[in-house]
């Protein structure tokens, strides 16, 4: 019998792409940037199966080019980059990668949160670049940790991560925003649920962890950040876009909060002259959440999975768009 043909957009761990290889009749893309749009299109024309990334997008035109495309197995939890909507209505299932980087990501919301509170990142550059002169008892003042209130966008797996985090490790006490409540993180954190405004108004760290949609696209705009804190840090791990990003660079330079930490920019990367890349009070990390070799192993495995199911006719691993069983293409 004909193995599977499937496209994987760039190079993804062996623990994944091997089985991947082994399975099907697979092309992989070896640049080190992602395949342009038309060069995708073509490439997914005969194609089963789909391995993409958050750089790659997915739309309703691209799956037109590709009558036999059953399956499409995103190495990211997240799935903005792909029309759901678009491959539901043609028989299309779409896979993630959750559960596999959560604590990564918790981490490195935490590394930059600490970062920008103690201000590592412009003390560090000034030790290397020659400008740390002595010891000064009025330099590099940042703001405590301790009992302090964190504020969560988003109480999914890594929004829970990042306040068992807080909680355990700074004794902090957690607000949350989401569209549901979350008991388990009540009962096990204390984390009170609140509107969005009360979470900005009191928490002194205010950590994003939605997904991004239509709806929740920019929710962080110039009125957000006004009702912030002065001495409160912003933290993004999530996705650029639900940033209005000249009105954080704005809140940072004004002195409306105090310092932000960047996962995620809009766009990525941001241009060189991009002023997000240059405010002493922000530290910025070029979407490294998950980059970690278990983390990533895990999401190739998943990705895997979900690749091989739906190529299959099984159902997928981590399955986004479950609603499409009844008319999956076989
Ligand atoms: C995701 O998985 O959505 C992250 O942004 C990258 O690992």
């Amino acid at each position: 019998m004909a193995r599977p043909r499937v496209f994987v957009t760039r190079r993804i761990p062996a623990a994944g792409l091997d089985r991947i290889v082994s399975a099907c009749e697979a092309e992989v893309w070896q640049e080190p940037l992602p395949p342009p749009y038309d060069v995708l299109r073509e490439k997914v024309r005969d194609c089963d199966g789909l391995v993409s990334l958050l750089t790659d997008q997915i739309d309703a035109a691209l799956m037109d080019a590709a009558p036999k495309l059953k399956v499409i197995s995103n190495f990211a939890v997240g799935f903005n980059n792909i029309d759901v909507g678009a491959a539901t209505t043609r028989g299309i299932c779409v896979g993630n990668t959750p559960g596999a980087l959560t604590d990564a990501t918790a981490d490195l919301a935490f590394a930059l949160l600490l970062a920008a509170a103690r201000r590592v990142v412009d003390g560090v550059l000034d030790a290397k670049q020659g400008r740390w002169k002595t010891w000064e008892p009025l330099g590099y003042l940042g703001v405590d940790l301790a009992g302090k209130t964190l504020g969560i966008i988003g109480m999914g797996r890594i929004g829970f991560a990042m306040a068992q985090r807080g909680r355990g490790g700074w004794g902090m006490k957690v607000l949350y925003f989401d569209e549901r409540p979350n008991d388990k993180a009540e009962a096990e954190l204390g984390a009170r649920r609140v509107d969005l405004d009360t979470l900005l108004r009191e928490s002194d760290f205010v950590s994003l962890h939605a997904s991004l949609t239509n709806t929740s696209k920019g929710m962080m705009g110039a009125k957000q950040f006004a009702l912030m804190k002065s001495t409160a840090v912003f933290i993004n791990t999530a996705r650029g876009p639900l940033v209005d990003q000249a009105a954080l660079v704005e809140a940072l330079k004004t002195g409306k909060i105090f310092a932000a930490g960047l996962d995620v920019t809009d766009p990525e990367p941001p241009d060189p002259n991009d002023p997000i890349l240059h405010l002493p009070n922000c530290v910025v990390a070029p979407h490294i959440a998950s980059a970690t070799h278990t983390t990533r192993n895990g999401m190739a495995e998943i990705c895997a999975d979900n690749l091989l199911a739906g190529v299959a006719g099984q159902p997928l691993r981590a399955w986004v768009n479950p609603e499409v069983a009844e008319r999956r293409r076989v």
